[in-house]
């Protein structure tokens, strides 16, 4: 396995929009792997392969705690197939954004249709934190950020307040 490079706002790659993968073969699943590495490495719970500069519909998430036994899922060409009405506010981080963080609305819970680590269909029902998660990642693979959520004073302020704490980390 293998540590990657995140790319961080305002990288181009993070807006674009990610191309369907095709097949989940071996390739695909040691390129999932060096994901979650990276994720985990980062202190992240969830990852999209947009963030690494491969512009592919791929996501892993991992929502257990540090005290609770690792659970990474694998999502290959996710697709929301259901969202609730009812919508809640949660904090959101993101590692293409390091140190920020800011409260996105978004529905509740949502139904997910995607292929996972075998190229299994697969269909989850998301609530509460892995719905935030799933949400946000799967926003990436749209070239949407959480940042994009927000209302343009506050995404401003946040983008302001990112580039001087990459000066101050120079
Ligand atoms: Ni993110």
């Amino acid at each position: 396995m293998a540590k990657l490079k995140v790319y961080e706002y305002p990288h181009p790659v993070l807006k674009k929009k990610a191309e369907k993968v095709s097949v989940v073969d071996d390739e695909l699943r040691a390129f999932m792997d060096d994901m979650l590495e990276t994720m985990y490495d980062s202190n992240g719970c969830g990852l999209a392969a947009p963030q690494v500069g491969v512009s592919k519909r791929i996501v892993v998430i991992d929502i257990a705690r540090e005290d609770e036994e690792p659970s990474p899922m694998y999502l290959v060409n996710p697709e929301i197939i259901w969202k609730s009405e009812e919508t809640e506010i949660c904090e959101e981080g993101c590692l293409s954004l390091p140190e920020m963080r800011a409260e996105v609305e978004r529905p509740a819970s949502v139904k997910i249709h995607y292929l996972d680590y075998d190229g299994r269909e697969c269909e989850l029902l998301a609530e509460d934190f892995l719905a935030v998660a799933a949400q946000h990642e799967l926003d990436h693979l749209d070239g949407i950020l959480y940042i994009d959520h927000l209302s343009r004073l506050k995404r401003q302020m946040l983008v302001k307040k990112l580039e001087n704490s990459r000066k101050k980390r120079g």
